[in-house]
């Protein structure tokens, strides 16, 4: 199948592109390798996908229209799967702007070169940050989101709605994809259990938001993957496989998490006795535009295709760190607990 994924050089668009060029599918990524975060490790996740023969590539940016439209046109994909957004909490309260340009108008723009190519099913990553406020766990697809706290998870629940208005009008396939914290290998600098990874071999100090009561549903990177996959070929044209009953469009939004609730605290302590060396605990008040929880009910996900989260925080961890010590040619056995 001709699968086209926007930012193939991010965490997720690299596992996903490698996978299912794997599978013996034809890839054309698209991303702008901006400087978010380093773009070392963007040009390297390229390099990977580079050496498939089934992969090609387009370096852009969303809200160029020209670019967009002629490496979509051109490629005549079946599949868009679409991964590229300016991500993060913490970064969007300075840089609102960013968030607007890549998030709406870039998905304003992928969703109408979609039309244009006619694709049989569009994916679009949303996020678990859509729920904000909300108290009830698990969070399900139908509960109420009107209570955003963040600039960046304003941004997703508007692509959400634009989402499902082009469906309607077009009945053009769309899945919404709210993603649950993805962690692991080839992961993102600017998420907190990388940044604690690194502080704690560094031995600086860690700042723990809300003196660590703090609950997280972390979904390893595979899983995700898997998820994706199992999605593919379930465009949403049946209303039994629909998330919201109410809606006659070809369009849902499914929640892709690992189902389990994991304590902040638990989570450092993991990383602590893995690397073998104790982290220096700064605890500071609650961060702004952060939820305390996010817990997943992915019920509808494991309905319409069987998902099942397999792996658990403790052996994601060890994945990431086995990772992180290659990339960064850190020598483990020179930690405290690796002798
Ligand atoms: N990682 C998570 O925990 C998580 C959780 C919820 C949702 N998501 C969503 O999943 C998607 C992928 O996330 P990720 O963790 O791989 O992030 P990432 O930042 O690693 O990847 C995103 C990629 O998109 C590219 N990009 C950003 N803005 C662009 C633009 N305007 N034009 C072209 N390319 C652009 C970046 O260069 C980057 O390579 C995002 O939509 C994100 O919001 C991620």
């Amino acid at each position: 199948m001709k699968i086209f994924i926007t930012g193939s050089s991010g965490f997720i668009g690299l596992h996903l592109s490698k996978n299912l060029l794997e599978k013996g599918h034809i890839v054309h990524g698209f991303d702008s390798m901006n400087a978010y975060y380093d773009v070392k490790l963007k040009k390297s996740r390229y390099q990977i996908l580079k050496k498939y023969k089934n992969f090609s590539f387009t370096k852009g940016k969303l809200e160029n229209q020209k670019i967009l439209r002629k490496s979509i046109l051109r490629f005549k994909p079946k599949i868009i799967i679409h991964l590229a957004a300016q991500a993060g909490v913490r970064y969007s309260i300075k840089n609102p702007r960013t968030y607007l340009d890549s998030n709406i108008i870039g998905t304003y723009n992928i969703i109408e070169f979609a039309k244009k190519a006619n694709v049989k099913h569009l994916l679009i990553a949303s996020s678990s940050s859509v729920y904000g406020a909300n108290k009830k766990i698990p969070f399900k697809e139908t509960d109420k989101t009107d209570t955003q706290l963040s600039i960046y998870a304003a941004t997703k629940k508007s692509t959400e709605s634009l989402a499902h208005s082009y469906s309607n009008l077009w009945k053009l396939p769309i899945t919404v994809m709210r993603f649950f914290t993805v962690y692991g290998p080839w992961g993102r600098p600017d998420m907190a259990y990388f940044k604690f990874a690194k502080k704690i071999i560094s031995r600086k100090k860690i700042d723990i938001y809300n003196r660590g009561k703090m609950y997280r549903d972390y979904t390893y990177i595979d899983d995700i993957v898997d998820g994706i996959n199992k999605l593919l070929n379930k465009t949403p044209l049946l209303k039994s496989t629909n998330s919201h009953k109410s809606s006659i469009a070809p369009f849902r939004i499914i929640n892709m998490g690992n189902t389990k609730k994991v304590y902040l605290l638990d989570f450092i302590d993991t990383l602590e006795k893995e690397i073998g060396i104790k982290a220096i605990r700064n605890y500071m008040a609650m961060q702004k535009g952060d939820v305390k929880t996010t817990l997943s009910d992915t019920k509808l996900l494991k309905k319409i295709t069987g998902y099942k989260p397999k792996t658990t925080y403790k052996v994601g961890i060890k994945n990431f760190l086995n990772w992180y010590f290659e990339y960064y040619k850190i020598n483990s056995k020179n930690l405290p607990n690796k002798k």
